[in-house]
């Protein structure tokens, strides 16, 4: 079988919307946590433009645990609180960082990365993992990266929950 997407590039907002579309699609007769996640970087890898990685961690205890993802090998657990994605997990907040090197414990997975963006995923009022996409360029994400990959996270929560 083979996934034809129609997605447009015509504008941010829209992009997303095609993006959380074609996902809610590929996950909503799967309940396999693993192969949505694994579908969702895919997806989100192929048609982003101008990323280095895109991938997901999970909250494991009080750790995150290195998910399904694209691009280099990565890191495998961060601690809460510790660089972009533990800030993410401790806080509940999404990290639109425009410059990886001024983010205090930055964890540089991959030299190339410059600017980053990590977007927590919610379930019963909790962190249960987290998007991660980096780019090598700076300043790459800005506020409507944020609330189209939220809206991926919310659509995302019950079909990566386990
Ligand atoms: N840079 C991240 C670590 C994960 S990699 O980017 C894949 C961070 O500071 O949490």
């Amino acid at each position: 079988m083979t996934y034809d997407f129609r997605i447009e590039a015509a504008d941010k907002p829209t992009l997303y919307c095609d993006l959380a579309n074609a996902l809610e699609g590929l996950v909503a007769g799967e309940s396999d946590a693993v192969a949505n996640m694994a579908n969702a970087a895919a997806i989100l890898w192929e048609y982003l433009p101008d990323l280095n990685w895109a991938g997901f961690y999970r909250m494991i205890g009080d750790e995150l645990v290195l998910g399904p993802f694209m691009g280099k090998a990565a890191c495998i657990r961060i601690p809460l609180g510790k660089g972009v994605c533990g800030a993410a997990a401790a806080t509940g907040a999404t990290q639109v960082v425009e410059d990886v090197h001024t983010f205090p414990g930055h964890i540089a997975c991959d030299a190339a990365s410059r600017s980053e963006l990590v977007v927590p995923i919610l379930a019963g009022g909790r962190v249960i993992a987290v998007i991660d996409l980096d780019s090598p360029t700076p300043a790459r994400f800005d506020a409507e990266d944020a609330v189209g990959v939220e809206a991926i996270a919310r659509m995302l929560s019950d079909r990566v929950n386990g």
